[in-house]
């Protein structure tokens, strides 16, 4: 752990998924830093493994290969959160795709199918697993689902992520009704573009070429949005500090979804 003067998640066990990379990877080494144990579930065995060989606190991070597409992976990654670390505090549901840059005329529905089953039944299934736990142990988590700027817009997105983004956040809300008799909290994030390689493989470009085209159409001029900024946004919400907040899509867009840019 670093030299942390005033650890936010010490003694919370945490799941990640989508956690070796981007936004995931992020809040990975920021809630180990806050005295969390950190469970990343992904498909990238390497990238995840790279990222556990490059902390110093290797005891309390572990990875589990999970493709949030399949029930029994995504159980078995809840499974090996309570084995490893025994509890479940907090749930980021982070994996997400893109999905292919189509138009809507030429639509494949295959891969329309694709980018709902990792970014709106994948969440569904992590939540359903990871609220059992918190339900059965009685412990009072902290479920937080990555959405986007697509989630509350067209036209930021491609119309399948698009979807998925608005999906997700009816998904959130319906989850914060039903868990919310339990004391869970449930709350999305909703990032600007940030130049992971989500986004450069989307749109074929580099990190710093996606962050300069973000900052050109951003609302909020002067800071170059970073997947480490959206982490500590999660961080809010996995904390504490956020004990009755839940049922809200946070934005961390500075303001691009509520301002009308063509004045
Ligand atoms: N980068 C952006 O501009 C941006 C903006 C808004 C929202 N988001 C959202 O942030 C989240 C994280 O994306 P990122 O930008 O960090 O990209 P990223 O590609 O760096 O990370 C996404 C991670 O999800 C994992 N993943 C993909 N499919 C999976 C599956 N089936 N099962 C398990 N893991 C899977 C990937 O292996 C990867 O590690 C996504 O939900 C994305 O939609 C990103």
């Amino acid at each position: 752990m670093m030299n942390n003067p005033r650890p936010r998640l010490e003694g919370k066990v945490a799941l990640i998924t989508g956690g070796a990379s981007g936004i995931g990877a992020a809040a990975a080494r920021l809630f180990l830093d806050h005295g969390a144990r950190v469970v990343i579930a992904d498909v990238q065995d390497d990238l995840a493994n790279q990222l556990i060989a490059s902390v110093t606190d290797t005891a309390n991070i572990s990875y589990c290969h999970c493709d949030v597409r399949d029930e029994k992976q995504v159980e078995d990654a809840v499974s090996h959160t309570i084995t490893k670390y025994g509890s479940l505090d907090i749930l980021f549901s982070n994996a997400g795709i893109m999905g292919p840059m189509t138009t809507l005329l030429d639509m494949d529905l295959a891969a329309f199918d694709n980018t709902m089953s990792v970014n709106v039944r994948g969440a569904a299934t992590t939540i359903k697993h990871a609220a059992r736990i918190m339900v059965e142990k009685k412990i009072r988590g902290s479920i937080i689902c990555t959405a986007s700027v697509a989630a509350s817009m067209g036209g930021a997105g491609p119309h399948a992520y698009t979807a998925s983004k608005h999906a997700m956040v009816g998904l959130m809300r319906a989850a914060c009704h039903e868990l919310g008799a339990h004391g869970i909290r449930v709350n999305c994030i909703s990032p600007f573009g940030v130049g992971t390689p989500l986004s450069c493989a989307a749109y074929n470009l580099e990190p710093s070429q996606v962050e300069a085209n973000c900052c050109e159409t951003a609302n909020l001029k002067g800071v170059v949005l970073k997947a480490e900024h959206v982490a500590e946004v999660a961080l809010f919400l996995a904390s504490d500090e956020s004990v009755y907040v839940s049922g809200q899509n946070l934005g961390v867009d500075g303001g691009f979804t509520v301002v009308n840019r063509s004045y």
